[in-house]
């Protein structure tokens, strides 16, 4: 697997970094109320564990899995849902938790179902983001890292569902793709 790797963007250190300063951060926003993270499967599964894990308040985690029609790395804007909530968010403090904001549509189309359930409060709390590739606006209020326009892989995300245990986030060689194709 580490030889599929051309170049490591964030160091797994850098990471582990960011996100104790964004688990404190939440800590200190969120204090004295009640918490619900919500995480987009599988992508951000890996940052939900290390995020919860930095954090010395009690929280609550759901998960939700969604799958974007249209091609495998591109995001086509229509999300079906694969596996909802377990439990109602009426009135509770939800902070979705998400790998990589892309173009954005993902994300927008969460956010809307999930503000039609009536939450307390709904934000977004994104481990990076690819902001030049933005089409639609969408108001991330905790980011890790701003990355460039590159695919990339680890700490979550994958590469037609492998990678995602790298520790670190990493750009793969272009015979990667090549030989997939
Ligand atoms: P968006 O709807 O275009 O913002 O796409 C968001 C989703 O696309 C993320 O949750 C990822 O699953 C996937 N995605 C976008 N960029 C990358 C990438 O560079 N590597 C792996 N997955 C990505």
């Amino acid at each position: 697997m580490y030889e599929d790797v051309a170049r490591i963007l964030i160091s797994e250190e850098d990471l582990q970094r960011r996100v104790r300063e964004l688990a404190q951060q939440i800590e200190a926003d969120y204090q004295g109320k009640d918490l619900l993270l919500v995480g987009l499967l599988k992508g951000a599964v890996h940052f939900m564990v290390d995020l919860t894990r930095a954090m010395k308040r009690p929280v609550a985690i759901d998960f939700m899995a969604v799958s974007s029609y249209g091609a495998s790395t591109e995001s086509s804007g229509i999300v079906r849902i694969l596996k909802d909530l377990d439990e109602s968010i009426e009135g509770k403090h939800v902070l979705i938790v998400e790998d990589i904001v892309d173009t954005g549509l993902t994300l927008k189309y969460i956010l809307e179902m999930l503000r039609r359930r009536g939450p307390a409060s709904l934000r977004v709390c994104a481990l990076l983001n690819k902001k030049d590739r933005r089409l639609v606006d969408v108001p991330l209020d905790y980011v890790g890292f701003d990355i460039p326009n590159e695919f990339v892989v680890g700490y979550g995300l994958d590469f037609r569902q492998v990678y995602r245990n790298l520790p670190f986030v990493a750009v793969l060689k272009p015979e990667v793709y090549q030989r997939a194709s």
